[in-house]
């Protein structure tokens, strides 16, 4: 009976079917619709679409719009999405946490968890039951406006750490008051644009998506995440949203995926518009729908395209009722049926943002994140320097500090535009509260990280107020002037968000603005320098390395990115974050992931090495750690089984530290040419000085295995190296062999499917 789907003691299918049961064809329809913007146009959205999804609709503005949801024939709930990707970055003073590429450097799920719980609870207190994250593009091409969202380039880690911030969102029951729906992005592949051109073509075959971009997409889908979200481009010419294989049979089909799909902006709209492949939005509608996308964001006409194509035959009512179904069914796990404060921001909202408790897991986070480059001793400053000259546009900026997404960012259209200022430390305020007591602090911008003529993308406009480029007082010659009279200077530098983000791809990948001529004149006064990064990605910095005595990669470390720094600096917590991107010498060096497949001529360029300048899993610590005795539990195995790697690692220094050891593993021959070491397993151990452990991996022997052209997944019985190590660089490693003989069903075999 109808009424049913407000019984709460039903279960969920059955709620569903009598919700279905009752539902017009426009009622149905409008559940597949996805507004943004004001009040007004949300009103107009649900009284002529019934819309079932909104965007970036934060507390009054999103009461407002679910009472007026709530006032329908049917009074369905709508799910409220946003953008918190790195903390509730669009709410005007949340917890900020570091970026995904920050986070990913401390190579712990736990953080990634806990990120993922608060940033939860933060969004949940302001309205919203569903975020836009995990990010699970894989990082390829550091021009790539975007990479600084992802976890890195390597698809292992990326799983186990977007699983972790999904378990983090969604907690072990999605109607728990803290509990977001998570959505995996940007199904699939949207890492490897041609030439990191942003939302372009995937050139990739269905083999390179098996292989190395949709695994990532099918660890967090296992670990439950409740939707999806296409990317923006086209892969081998097909746009994501209309990419039947991708949505019906991978997802669907393989994965067993009950939760929704959700395009990304208007990619239904912009399929006509811009990729040209439909003549209009009905035929694009009709496509998306008919490929498996359930939810399409904003496109205006998606109501009525679907609606046309249905009446006309082209889409059948079945497959409308389970797409619908998907959507209801996220909606009732969610408990916005049944519980009226799942369906509100929370009254008790000002005292759970921001507070003390997330603060300090920003903290931790931000320096768990932070990757040591350079360090010819300098660090850490045992001895505070008697006058410090901080320069640089980011020592004391806002948004950079705080990263895409966050307040400033292009996107936060609706948001309010300006981040408290005594909510962020800055690299300045930490510096000042770290040494401010025994050393004299001076500060000069010194000169902006991108020049005000910089084109940065039309479609959007930065929040950022207006002057934000003008020359700094004093210029280049003030930075010069207080690091003439000082005994270190400190320069942070890098990128801000005008640089990154949608639409923002970079040809030229050295520091902006005259950040490289602020470094050559500082470099003059011969005083001790250590730089600070605080970029969105790893940036070209041959040209300043000559001039620093250390380099610290802070990323964008968010809220509390100041006193991370300088905790760091003084040498109170040890850095220990590694890289999870090859960080290149020069542009024309990309792309340079640890794991591309050999050849023989491509180990040099003509002009230089073609080797990263610093790799994958690489980071500096104030200690030095010792491997040695690389074991494994047998010598050989079947399909079925894991093999235990053990080491014995020695903090070898004079300080405690963390360290993150790594194993990789080489299919030593293989019937189709593969990567020369694949990360398999890590574990992040602390050691005191002089302390060692012996530290066990487990890697699934199934996971050495891969896909084959005919799509099946396939392991090949014959010898496997596995290396151990501190980076992915070969002379760190220590390697041993192991032999696979059989498949899982114990068959010997050369090539078993699994
Ligand atoms: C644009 C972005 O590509 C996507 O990541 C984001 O979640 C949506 N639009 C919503 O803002």
């Amino acid at each position: 009976m109808f009424e049913d789907y407000k019984n709460s003691s039903l279960p969920i299918e059955r709620r569903i079917c009598a919700l279905l049961a009752g539902m017009t064809p426009e009622e149905k329809v409008g559940q597949m619709v996805m507004g943004a913007g004001s009040p007004e146009r949300a009103r107009q959205l649900i009284q002529k679409n019934f819309i079932g999804g909104y965007l970036h609709a934060m507390g009054e503005h999103l009461a407002e719009i679910q009472r007026c949801a709530e006032s329908t024939r049917l009074g369905i709930p709508i799910l409220f999405g946003v953008d918190a990707i790195h903390g509730h970055g669009l709410w005007k003073g949340a917890t900020i946490f570091p970026t995904q590429i920050a986070l990913s450097c401390a190579w712990s799920p736990v953080l990634a968890e806990t990120m993922g719980l608060i940033t939860a609870t933060e969004v949940r207190a302001t309205g919203p039951q569903w975020v836009f994250s995990p990010q699970l593009d894989i990082g390829r091409d550091i021009r790539w406006g975007r990479l600084g969202e992802t976890f890195g380039e390597d698809a292992f880690l990326a799983g186990e750490l977007g699983a972790a911030l999904c378990r983090g969102y969604q907690g072990n029951d999605l109607r728990h008051q803290n509990a977001v729906a998570a959505c995996a992005k940007h199904f699939a592949a949207y890492g490897d644009t041609v030439g990191a051109r942003d939302s372009t073509d995937s050139d990739v075959s269905r083999k390179k998506l098996l292989n190395d971009y949709l695994p990532v997409f099918e660890r967090v889908i296992a670990e439950g995440c409740r939707t999806v979200m296409t990317g923006y481009q086209t892969i081998e010419g097909i746009p994501c949203t209309m990419h039947r294989w991708l949505l019906r049979e991978v997802l669907r089909e393989r994965w067993e995926f009950n939760g929704f799909v959700v395009t990304d902006w208007d990619t239904v709209g912009l399929s006509v518009r811009k990729q040209f492949i439909f003549q209009n939005v009905v035929e694009a509608s009709a496509a998306a729908v008919l490929a498996g996308t359930e939810m399409a964001m904003t496109t205006e006409g998606f109501f009525e395209g679907v609606l046309a194509a249905w009446r006309k035959g082209e889409i059948g009512t079945g497959t409308v009722d389970t797409a619908v179904a998907n959507l209801l069914r996220v909606k009732f796990e969610v408990g916005l049926f049944d519980d009226p404060k799942k369906r509100y921001p929370l009254p008790e909202r000002e005292e759970i943002i921001y507070c003390a408790a997330h603060r300090k897991a920003a903290l931790e986070t931000a320096v768990a994140s932070c990757v040591l480059l350079e360090n010819n001793g300098i660090l850490p400053l045992r001895t505070p320097p008697k006058k410090i000259a901080v320069v640089g546009p980011n020592a004391d900026d806002l948004f950079a500090q705080l990263g895409g997404w966050s307040i400033g960012a292009p996107q936060g259209e609706f948001a309010d535009p300006i981040h408290p200022r005594e909510r962020v430390v800055t690299i300045l305020d930490g510096i000042h509260s770290a040494f401010g007591e025994a050393s004299e602090i001076l500060y000069a911008k010194g000169c902006n990280a991108m020049h005000g003529t910089d084109k940065v993308a039309d479609f959007f406009l930065p929040h950022q107020p207006v002057g934000y480029l003008d020359e700094p007082e004093g210029g280049i010659g003030e930075a010069l002037r207080i690091a003439e009279e000082s005994d270190l200077v400190v320069a942070v530098l890098g990128d801000t968000q005008s640089q990154v983000g949608e639409g923002n791809d970079r040809s030229d990948m050295r520091l902006g603005g005259d950040q490289e001529v602020l470094v050559a004149a500082l470099q003059k006064t011969d005083k001790p320098m250590i730089v600070i990064l605080v970029v969105s990605k790893p940036h070209i910095i041959e040209n300043i390395l000559g001039a620093a005595s250390a380099v610290l990669c802070a990323w964008n470390p968010g809220s509390e990115g100041g006193h991370a720094v300088a905790a760091l600096l003084k040498g109170e917590i040890n850095p220990s974050g590694k890289l999870t991107q090859s960080w290149p010498r020069s542009i024309g060096q990309q792309p340079v992931h640890y794991d591309q497949k050999p050849g023989w001529h491509a180990t040099r360029f003509v002009s230089e090495s073609a080797e990263p300048r610093y790799p994958f899993g690489f980071g500096l610590s104030y200690t030095s750690f010792a491997y040695s005795d690389l074991q494994t539990d047998k010598e050989t195995y079947h399909a079925d089984e894991a093999i235990r790697v053990r080491v014995s690692v020695k903090n070898a220094g004079e300080v405690d530290g963390d360290e993150i050891v790594q194993c990789y593993v080489r299919d030593v021959v293989r019937s189709e040419v593969a990567p020369l070491k694949q990360l398999k397993g890590w574990a992040k151990i602390s050691l005191a000085a002089g302390e060692s452990q012996e530290v066990c991996i487990s890697v699934p022997v199934a996971s050495l295995g891969f896909y084959n052209g005919e799509g099946e997944q396939v392991l090949e019985a014959g010898e496997f190296l596995i290396m151990v190590g501190p980076s992915s660089e070969n002379g760190q490693l220590l390697s041993k062999t192991i032999a696979v003989t059989t498949a899982a069903n114990h068959e010997t075999t050369e090539g078993n499917t699994i």
